[in-house]
């Protein structure tokens, strides 16, 4: 199944505090990030690990490290309120970034910048984007990525709609999608119900 609804205590408290109308930008944006790095943890629990012999003040010691490059690819612009709450915790991975909004009439998604690192193709590359609601905009993401290289994809959104999770089942079944919280629909404007509202506009205060 690559659909991952990540459940946890946290996660929903933090989850119903990013909800709430009242949130204000400030709030909203540190919350965001909280539950970026709650969701980091569970989706990197497969990441592989390589043996190595370090050094502690008392002696040697045999443990382990991280074996794989990781990338963080934040959907401008409300992926980029995700992007601390993660390089927090794996301060080695390098960032992409790629610009997309969705044409208010038809929703399509419209890409308007992109640029990644060179090791797309041997990292594990999270798409980090707080909505997925029609899809349009993550599989799109998604295959702007596979044509520069990457393989391995794992889709990190914090509200989902049945609809956008479908359509990257559809598209994109080779990617591993992770939710804080799956909704009932989208609306008439293609938002998401209940969901939380305009993302970027909450984050930036830019409504
Ligand atoms: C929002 C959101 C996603 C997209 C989701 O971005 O951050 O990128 O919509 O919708 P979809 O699944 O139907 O494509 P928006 O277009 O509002 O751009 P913004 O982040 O710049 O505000
Ligand atoms: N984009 C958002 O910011 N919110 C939604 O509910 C849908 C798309």
């Amino acid at each position: 199944m690559m659909l991952n609804l990540l459940k946890h205590p946290l996660l929903t408290h933090k989850l119903t505090l990013l909800r709430r109308k009242e949130t204000d930008t400030k709030d909203f944006r540190e919350t965001l990030d909280e539950i970026a790095g709650l969701m980091a943890y569970e989706i990197t629990r497969d990441l592989p690990v390589r043996d190595i012999t370090i050094e502690t003040p008392l002696g040697k010691c045999t443990t382990q490290e991280l074996a794989i490059d990781v990338v963080l690819v934040p959907v401008l612009r409300a992926g980029l309120g995700m992007v601390d709450g993660i390089s927090n915790l794996i301060p080695t991975a390098r960032i992409g970034h790629i610009g997309m909004y969705r044409d208010h009439v038809t929703l399509k998604p419209m890409t308007y910048y992109s640029k990644f690192p060179d090791n797309l193709p041997d990292a594990v590359v999270m798409v980090l984007d707080p909505m997925l609601a029609t899809g349009g905009s993550s599989t799109d993401a998604i295959q702007v990525l596979k044509n520069h290289g990457a393989k391995t994809i794992k889709l990190v959104c914090v509200v989902g709609a049945p609809q956008g999770v479908e359509r990257i089942m559809k598209d994109h079944p080779d990617v591993q999608i992770f939710l804080a919280g799956l909704d009932e629909k989208l609306n008439e404007h293609g938002y998401i119900v209940p969901g939380l509202g305009d993302a970027g506009d909450r984050l930036f205060g830019t409504k």
